[in-house]
C-alpha cells in the first residue's frame, strides 16, 4: 500500500487518539490530550459543542452529566459556569480533578507540541444551531492559522460528522481541509458505499468493520482514506490492519502504537 503522504513517520498506519488517552485519563482532559501526546499519537480527536455565550468546549454529550459533577446541558451553561465544574473526578481510580477544556486551549496544546500533532475534530448536533458551531470552529481555526494548510505542507486539521448538513457547511467555510463522513450505517444492498460531496474520507464505526468486511476493501477501491473509530481491542486493530485501514481512532493510542510497531 503506498505510504500516506502525510504521515510523518515510517509508520503506514496513523494512530488517533479518541478524546485524548481517554482509557487512562478523563475524556476531552489536559491530562488525556497532553498524556495522547506523550504516547506519540498523530492526532487528537475530540468532540466540539457550544456553551450558551457562544465559546466552543471540548465536550462528547448533550449534557454534562457524566462527565462531570455538574448537570444540565453545555448550550444552557456559560463558559465560567463549566469551568466551575469538575470533568475529571467522575473517571475514578485516582483520576484528578480537571477543568472543562475549551477548544482554543485544545489548539494551544496542540500547537505548541514539541512535534507536529494533528487534531480530528468532530462537531455534534448541528441542526440545533444553524450553523453557529461550523462558524465558530472554523474562525477559531483561522485565529490559529490551521483553517488551510501552510504551503508545500499536509492538513494539520481535519474535520468530521455524522451529519452531511454539517459537511457541506464546513466544505464552504474551509474548503481547504479534509473532511471526514462519520457513519455507522452500512450502505445500501448492491449499492456502492457513497461518501458525500466533496469528502474523501469514510470513518466507518468498528461494529460496521466487523459485520461488513467487504466495506474496507471497497471504500479503498473507490479511492477513498478509511479512519474507523473506536479501535481499543486487539482483534480489532488486526482486523483493521489486514483490511488496509489508514487511520486507528483509539481511546488507548499507546498500547495501539505498540501493537501496529513500524506496520
Ligand atoms: O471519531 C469518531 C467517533 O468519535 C464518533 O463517535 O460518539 O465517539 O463521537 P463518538
Ligand atoms: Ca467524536
Amino acid at each position: 500500500r503506498p505510504r500516506d503522504p502525510g504521515a510523518a513517520t515510517g509508520r503506514d498506519t496513523r494512530v488517533v487518539a479518541h478524546r485524548g488517552a481517554s482509557d487512562e485519563h478523563p475524556e476531552h482532559t489536559l491530562a488525556a490530550y497532553e498524556q495522547a501526546i506523550a504516547d506519540g499519537a498523530d492526532a487528537l480527536e475530540c468532540d466540539v459543542r457550544l456553551t450558551r455565550d457562544a465559546r466552543l468546549v471540548c465536550v462528547h454529550d448533550r449534557r454534562v452529566n457524566r462527565t462531570s459533577d455538574g448537570r444540565g446541558a453545555v448550550s444552557a451553561l456559560t463558559l465560567d459556569e463549566l469551568d466551575r465544574l469538575d470533568f475529571g473526578s467522575w473517571k475514578g481510580g485516582g483520576a484528578e480533578p480537571a477543568r472543562v477544556l475549551a477548544f482554543d486551549e485544545l489548539l494551544n496544546l496542540a500547537t505548541s507540541a514539541p512535534r507536529p500533532v494533528e487534531l480530528a475534530v468532530e462537531t455534534k448536533h448541528p441542526t440545533r444551531w444553524a450553523g453557529r458551531v461550523e462558524h465558530e470552529l472554523v474562525r477559531q481555526l483561522r485565529l490559529f492559522g490551521l483553517h488551510r494548510p501552510k504551503p508545500g505542507e499536509p492538513p494539520r486539521v481535519r474535520l468530521m460528522s455524522f451529519s452531511r448538513l454539517a459537511l457541506r457547511r464546513l466544505r464552504a467555510l474551509a474548503p481547504e481541509l479534509p473532511l471526514v463522513h462519520l457513519t455507522e450505517r452500512p450502505p445500501l444492498p448492491g449499492r456502492p458505499p457513497a461518501l458525500p460531496t466533496g469528502v474523501r474520507i469514510a470513518g466507518p464505526g468498528i461494529d460496521l468493520v466487523r459485520a461488513r468486511p467487504d466495506l474496507v476493501p471497497r471504500l479503498r477501491a473507490a479511492g477513498h482514506q478509511v479512519h474507523v473509530w473506536t479501535v481499543d481491542e486487539p482483534e480489532d486493530v488486526e482486523l483493521c490492519l489486514r483490511l488496509g485501514v489508514h487511520t486507528l481512532i483509539t481511546n488507548r493510542p499507546r498500547q495501539v502504537l505498540e501493537q501496529i510497531g513500524d506496520r
